[in-house]
């Protein structure tokens, strides 16, 4: 028997490790680059309730979601971030050693949170997603692509799956789209919706995060997850950023999308060609991402470089700072040449 006192299945997972070297402008986790809107701000400061417990499972959060989503509160459980949600659909809904199928490249935390669990990650293509594993995930639009997948892809994936299979997509950037398939909920009782308000409202320093689904996966995945995720402080300033906030939140996709459009042009001029994107955030395929990224991070600019496929990924922010982005990333570009 091992004398260790820890587990041995957690051996080859790393603990989170970002760049946290300071940085004059950070374009590198798919965050607000606007900020939090006013509202939820204003929240925050009057909030009184830090005494006692919150609701057990974000009740107040739910009836606001509600209103912002169309759905019945009895088919939303929140999270303290979607990474919760996604973490606690992992031991809701398979056993350990089931598999969790996905395709790539995709948002990395799916497969660290399988693991975490006790199930076995596979990375899997699209078409043979049905019947490869008890979890099936998929995320659209998908981080590091920004690439949509289509309903109708996602309409086929549901009536391929089989009867045990639960399907998660992840709209953690839906709000840049404008569509959604959480309608399709209501036909498909093995879909789970997961999203977020770290991205377009602003409140990922806050970690909340919703699942939208059938009442008998909710009540599932609440049992999962256990009462008092979601603090009083952020209930309070994530139902202020879903009410008096949502104009704010709104004009800014707007402008989050203008901006896209004109750094794509700006990354087309330095002959660079970024993926199609559906978010707020552009992938930039290039040979030596990854040092380019490192090199940028030194002259005070963060973007994120992947290593397959390589290239980078940028936010879209302010103008100021896409231009100080756009200056670096030449400077970046000549040395590393
Ligand atoms: C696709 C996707 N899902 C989930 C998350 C996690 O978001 P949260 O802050 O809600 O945990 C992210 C964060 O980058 C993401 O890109």
């Amino acid at each position: 028997m091992s004398t260790s006192p820890m587990r041995r299945s957690y051996e080859s997972i790393p603990r989170y490790t970002p760049d946290l070297s300071p940085c004059r402008v950070d374009l590198s986790d798919n965050t607000n680059a606007w900020g939090t809107p006013p509202a939820a701000l204003d929240a925050i400061a009057l909030s009184r309730s830090a005494a006692r417990y919150p609701t057990p499972y974000g009740e107040d959060l739910k009836a606001a979601l509600a209103t912002y989503t169309g759905m019945p509160t009895e088919m939303i459980a929140t999270g303290c971030g979607s990474d919760d949600i996604l973490d606690c659909a992992m031991r809701a809904f398979a056993e350990p050693r089931e598999r969790f199928v996905y395709p790539v490249p995709t948002f990395v935390m799916g497969p660290v949170f399988a693991q975490l669990n006790g199930l076995t990650p596979v990375a899997t293509p699209l078409a043979e997603l049905p019947g490869a594993g008890r979890i099936v995930y998929l995320c659209s639009p998908n981080n590091p692509t920004g690439a949509l997948t289509s309903r109708s892809q996602v309409e086929s994936l549901l009536r391929a799956c089989t009867p045990e299979q639960v399907v998660i997509i992840d709209e953690a950037y839906v709000e840049y789209v404008g569509a959604s398939v959480i309608d399709l909920i209501h036909r498909h009782d093995r879909l789970v919706v997961t999203r977020t308000l770290s991205k377009a409202f602003g409140l990922a320093g806050l970690r909340v995060g919703y699942a939208l689904a059938q009442p008998a996966l909710i009540h599932e995945l609440e049992k999962a997850r256990g009462p008092y995720k979601v603090s009083s402080i952020a209930e309070a300033a994530a139902v202020a950023a879903l009410t008096d906030g949502l104009e704010w939140v709104k004009a800014h996709v707007r402008i989050a999308l203008r901006m896209r459009q004109l750094l794509v042009r700006e990354l087309r001029q330095r002959e660079l060609e970024p993926l199609p994107s559906a978010a707020n955030f552009l992938f930039v395929p290039m040979p030596n991402a990854v040092a380019l990224a490192r090199r940028m991070r030194e002259l005070g600019v963060a973007v994120r470089g992947f290593e397959s496929p390589s290239g980078f990924r940028i936010n879209v922010a302010p103008w100021e700072m896409l231009e100080d982005a756009l200056a670096t990333l030449d400077q970046a570009r000549q040395e590393c040449a």
